[in-house]
């Protein structure tokens, strides 16, 4: 089985070239073509981060664990503010295009952090059991919520979320 954060790389490579496949959308059919797989996918995958991985990096992370995670909802939050901002224009219009770029922008600067700091913490210090084990969870998520089914995307408090995330599987918490 995969482990995690090879996962999450993949997912992260997969958002890299949607921006860069956006460059090239030559009409608005094209365009939200595009962008609406890659906003789904993009606010998938913080939830998934959100349930699957932030809570064990909390619980095992190094002494950087929480500023990381708290960073992470934080710019997690801004990724789906700017998704929700392109919602409100039509396809194609300025302010869509700077809503789009918004969330461009901001993911970008986040999988730099998340790659550079909570990514390598997690591997630092979970068993490679684990990360397997968390790479099934994550395989079985994205099954269980084809398009984003049954889940609610939504901003979180990031000090909150810190204090109450709780592993989801407590054979996982050994
Ligand atoms: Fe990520
Ligand atoms: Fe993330």
């Amino acid at each position: 089985m995969d482990d995690i954060t090879a996962l999450i790389l993949d997912d992260h490579a997969a958002f890299r070239r949607g921006f860069a496949r956006l460059d090239d959308a030559s009409d608005t059919g094209q365009m939200r073509a595009l962008w609406e797989p890659l906003a789904l996918h993009l606010e998938i995958h913080a939830e998934a981060e959100e349930v699957i991985l932030y809570p064990h990096l909390l619980r095992r992370g190094g002494e950087d664990a929480e500023e990381e995670s708290l960073d992470a909802i934080r710019d997690h939050n801004k990724i789906r503010d700017a998704i929700a901002e392109s919602r409100r224009h039509e396809v194609g219009s300025d302010p869509w295009w700077a809503a789009v770029w918004q969330a461009r922008r901001e993911n970008t600067e986040h999988l730099g952090e998340e790659e550079d700091e909570g990514l390598p913490d997690f591997r630092r210090h979970a068993t490679v059991e684990l990360r397997a084990q968390l790479g099934e969870q994550w395989l079985a998520f994205y099954g269980e919520h084809p398009d984003g089914r049954g889940l609610i995307f939504r901003d979180k408090d990031p000090e909150r979320y810190v204090a109450s995330a709780q592993p989801q599987d407590p054979q996982a918490q050994q």
